[in-house]
């Protein structure tokens, strides 16, 4: 059994196998097709594909216009690719606490850490289960903030009827190995202006407009940059294995929320373990499935006694020396942080797989 599975389509491979014959593989058709796809099947807006996620966060502070001194808000408990992010505009992360019911970050604790420099928010939703939308945007908005979702894991999830990707000002996704969707490394940003969109399409490739820059006689094409732009564009091989593994998304989600039921009637009531709590008015894509557990790593070993991983994925990232070290009084992510672990969750793991699990997590550990 594994903790964690990439899922690629017998049309994927088809998809790549064509790119491949056809000779081109860098940006084109393809990363154009991809992106429509996206807003067609799972109704992002104005999605951007682009290298990876990290790239996205990246584009989507630079189109935020932070800089130099500003403050970014955002939790601990992420990738540390959240605060590098942050660190790459030479802007200063901001831990706020988290929820401890969900390990997303806390509307209440952002509040708190507002400052004159603050400039944006990064809500991560911290295994597919979405942020307190409402709330972290009524609070952007009083005090002139940009909110960027950090939806690395939350490819497909809802919140109040919408998908994530279609409601704060941009909102990111990975398309990395083991996410719901991989196009071998890559990632999304999703613009809800279209501007944003557009002037991020001219910064994944170096600042130069290629939509307005046709190539010349002398064979380059004509540009005069005036913002500095990046390569954090997508390839046309990445996006035919995308386009491909999109035809299975919506059932290997699906799966995925089956098991994640199953846990929860099962999991409910055993000593030491505390599930998460889901809000009705939002629906978690469930990459991970989290669950809080006291005596952790027994726990993990009593799991691997029946060969089943388990793994924290990310434990808070505020210690790293880069980020300034261990920020103080953060007591829920303290708490997460000794407790939190993921169980398997997708959609190669069966039934009897899942019943193994639940049934080895019920006899204790
Ligand atoms: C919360 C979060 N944000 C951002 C990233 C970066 O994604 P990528 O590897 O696509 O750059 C990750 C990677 O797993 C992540 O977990």
């Amino acid at each position: 059994m594994d903790f964690f599975h990439s899922h690629i389509s017998s049309y994927s491979i088809k998809l790549v196998k064509d790119t491949l014959k056809s000779g081109f593989i860098s940006e084109g058709k393809l990363v154009k097709r991809f992106e429509e796809e996206l807003e067609k099947k799972l109704g992002l807006i104005n999605p951007i594909a682009l290298n990876g996620a990290t790239s996205a966060l990246h584009l989507s502070l630079v189109l935020a216009g932070v800089s130099q001194g500003d403050e970014v808000i955002i939790p601990a408990q992420t990738f540390v690719a959240t605060g590098l992010a942050v660190l790459m505009q030479r802007a200063k992360p901001i831990f706020a606490d988290i929820l401890i019911d969900s390990g997303n970050i806390d509307p209440l604790s952002i509040k708190k850490k507002i400052t004159k420099k603050t400039k944006a928010i990064i809500a991560v939703h911290w295994g597919g289960y979405p942020c307190d939308l409402k709330e972290i945007n009524e609070i952007a908005k009083k005090n002139n903030l940009v909110v960027i979702e950090d939806g690395a894991h939350a490819l497909g999830a809802m919140y109040r009827g919408k998908p994530i990707g279609s409601i704060s000002r941009f909102t990111i996704f990975s398309f990395q190995a083991i996410k719901h969707l991989t196009t071998g490394d890559g990632g999304a940003l999703c613009c809800f202006n279209k501007k944003d969109g557009d002037n991020a399409k001219v910064l994944r490739w170096f600042g130069i407009d290629r939509a307005n820059s046709k190539p010349s006689i002398l064979g380059e094409r004509k540009y005069n940059i005036n913002q500095l732009g990046f390569k954090y564009h997508m390839n046309d091989l990445a996006a035919s294995l995308g386009l491909g593994n999109l035809e299975d998304l919506s059932k290997t989600i699906k799966r995925r929320q089956e098991i994640a039921l199953r846990y929860r009637s099962s999991l409910n009531r055993v000593p030491g373990v505390k599930l998460l709590d889901y809000k009705d008015d939002r629906q978690s894509s469930f990459w991970l499935f989290t669950i809080l557990v006291k005596k952790r790593n027994k726990f993990i070993k009593k799991l691997l006694s029946k060969n089943i991983p388990s793994s924290v994925v990310h434990l808070r990232i505020d210690h790293n020396k880069i980020f300034g070290g261990l920020t103080p009084n953060l007591f829920n992510q303290e708490r997460f942080n000794q407790e939190q672990i993921s169980i398997p969750i997708h959609d190669a793991l069966t039934d009897q797989d899942v019943e193994l699990i639940i049934k080895t997590i019920k006899s204790g550990w």
